[in-house]
């Protein structure tokens, strides 16, 4: 089991999530577990207040150190090695490794951020992870958190009904997954790959390998490079591509 715990201001932006789908069965099965935390109920002034003007001027507001330290302290048990991820635009950005590193974790604190963001001295002081989910500024650390969350969660064994299709999954394996299709076989004059109703399963296998390298190939070509292909997966890159010289 995996034990997440949210440091937010807008707690119920995750209720949705956590009562739908693959997550609230998997808090149920006690796969995963959602403590979420108010940071306002970590504040000492009777306005419950999180945020203040930035020193040296300039627009926005900035989310005050203490409400987040306390909040920490209190969630955190003394000693505990808990690992403390802040969600920013300027962190190292999420991938599938990460998802598969943190997966291993029994326990993660992912703190979200407003407004300018957090206060610097909580990076510095009080956080071991600091993680972007992309090159984009979104206005809290909410949607990443659930992100990161669900990412993380899939990789759980028995989160997903199939646990073997994690594991052909794009990024899983180094490359992009092929094409699926399913009933029916043919709408609107489109056809589904023949091969892929000919019950024949090694050429059926075949046939999804040489679609995944010729998707990686043709999307993100620099993945290739770090995918450990095979004799056969070169000879049919060089086949796609023409290039007797490729890789
Ligand atoms: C409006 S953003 C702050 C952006 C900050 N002023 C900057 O320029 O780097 C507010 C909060 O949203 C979250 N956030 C925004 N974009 C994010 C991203 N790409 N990845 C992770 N968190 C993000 C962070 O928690 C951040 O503190």
């Amino acid at each position: 089991m995996i034990v997440f715990d949210i440091l937010s201001i807008f707690p119920e932006m995750f209720f949705s999530t956590l009562s739908s789908s693959l997550m609230k069965k998997s808090i149920e099965n006690g796969l995963i577990k959602v403590n979420l935390h108010n940071i306002r109920d970590y504040t000492g002034d009777k306005h419950r207040t999180t945020d203040d003007t930035p020193y040296g001027g300039g627009g926005g507001m900035v989310m005050k150190v203490e409400p987040v330290a306390n909040a920490l302290k209190a969630v955190i048990p003394e000693g505990d090695k808990t690992t403390v991820i802040l969600l920013s635009p300027q962190g190292e950005t999420f991938k599938q490794e990460l998802a598969e590193e943190f997966s291993q974790y029994s326990r993660i604190v992912l703190i979200c951020g407003h407004y300018e963001g957090i206060d610097e001295r909580i990076r510095k002081h009080l956080v071991d992870r600091e993680i972007s989910v992309g090159d984009y500024v979104l206005s809290g650390g909410e949607l990443p958190a659930m992100i990161i969350m669900d990412a993380v969660s899939r990789l759980i064994p028995g989160f997903v009904g199939n646990s073997e299709s994690v594991l052909y999954d794009s990024f899983s394996t180094g490359l992009l997954e092929g094409p699926h299709y399913t009933k029916p076989r043919e709408y609107a004059g489109w056809e589904v790959p023949e091969v892929l109703l000919s019950g024949h399963q090694k050429k059926i296998d075949e046939w999804r390998r040489r679609e995944s390298l010729k998707r990686t190939l043709q999307r993100r070509p620099d993945m290739l490079m770090q995918a450990g292909l095979t004799e056969e997966d070169r000879r049919i890159l060089k086949e796609l591509t023409g290039d007797p010289e490729f890789v």
